[in-house]
């Protein structure tokens, strides 16, 4: 089994999360409505950021799962484990989830197999049910149980993977790399780094974001930008800390590294 769950979170302290758009009120109603959400974005748009923040403004906990194509419909539900004394049952994260009213977050959805996945239908239509076939139990999601998957467009796996009826049961919402300035106050919160320098680097990715036309195929993402910062304030140059965290880790190509340098000279003269 490769099962990477964390453990149920309720944060005590609001985790930051500066919003681009309706996704606060549109999750809030979805919430309010029972309604299941695909949060779909690149990689370090902010996804889990977001949905650590909405728990804690909903006050439920939550509970992480990272799909993955060895998943099975067991490492959610849960199995019968022996022990010196007998069998016992243990619950999985999704039957944890179903019973406390938690918000569970299947991270990479796409990944995981359609035997896996099929577990969730009865979860995300009016039934609100999980079958518990091996104990034959058949729970009915507490108050306060939302199910959200996240999805990496791009990716190898697609959208189109899952099917139609998997699809069609989740509201989705769209996240992308913030709006300029916004990015630029992120990186300053995370980071701690001056006003300046958060906007120096993120002129620096939108450069590189252009890249993506010429045969980039990982653009920079919010997170490597706030590395960059980190090891900047950490007291490393800023050309290095940019090469180091955002260029060498996107590509190890010549011509693309070399382009990418060029554009960090350009970007701190
Ligand atoms: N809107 C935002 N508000 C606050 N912080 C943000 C926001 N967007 C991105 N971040 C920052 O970027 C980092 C990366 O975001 P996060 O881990 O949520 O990405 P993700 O979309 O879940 O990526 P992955 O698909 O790789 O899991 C966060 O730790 C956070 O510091
Ligand atoms: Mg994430």
């Amino acid at each position: 089994m490769h099962l990477h769950k964390s453990a149920d979170v309720v944060t005590t302290c609001e985790p930051f999360y500066l919003p681009s758009g309706q996704e606060v009120a549109v999750f809030g109603q979805c919430h309010a409505n029972n309604l299941a959400v695909m949060l779909k974005g690149p990689t370090g748009c902010g996804k889990t950021r977001f949905i650590e923040h909405m728990a804690w403004q909903l006050k439920r906990p939550l509970i992480t799962v990272a799909c993955h194509d060895d998943l099975s419909a067991s490492d959610l539900i849960g199995r019968y484990l022996i022990r010196h004394d007998g069998t016992v049952w243990q619950d999985g994260p999704l039957t944890t989830a179903v019973r406390t009213g938690a918000i569970c977050y299947l991270d990479e959805v796409v990944e995981a197999r359609q035997d896996t996945i099929v577990v969730l239908h009865s979860l995300t239509d009016y039934r609100r049910m999980l079958p518990i076939d091996k104990t034959g139990e058949l729970l009915e999601a507490a108050p306060g149980f939302q199910l959200v998957v996240s999805y990496n467009p791009g990716y190898q796996r697609m959208l189109k993977d899952l099917k139609p009826s998997t699809r069609q049961r989740f509201v989705a919402m769209d996240l992308d790399f913030l709006p300029f300035d916004h990015e630029v106050t992120v990186i300053e919160r995370e980071s701690g780094v001056d006003h300046a320098t958060a906007h120096a680097l993120v002129s620096l990715a939108q450069r590189l974001r252009k890249l993506q036309d010429r045969g980039l195929s990982e653009v920079p993402s919010t997170r490597l930008l706030i590395a960059a910062a980190l090891l900047f304030k950490g007291g490393i140059a800023i050309k290095q800390a940019c090469y180091n965290a955002v260029v060498s880790p996107l590509s190890d190509d010549e011509f693309l590294v070399g382009a990418m340098q060029d554009l960090i000279d350009a970007t701190f003269v």
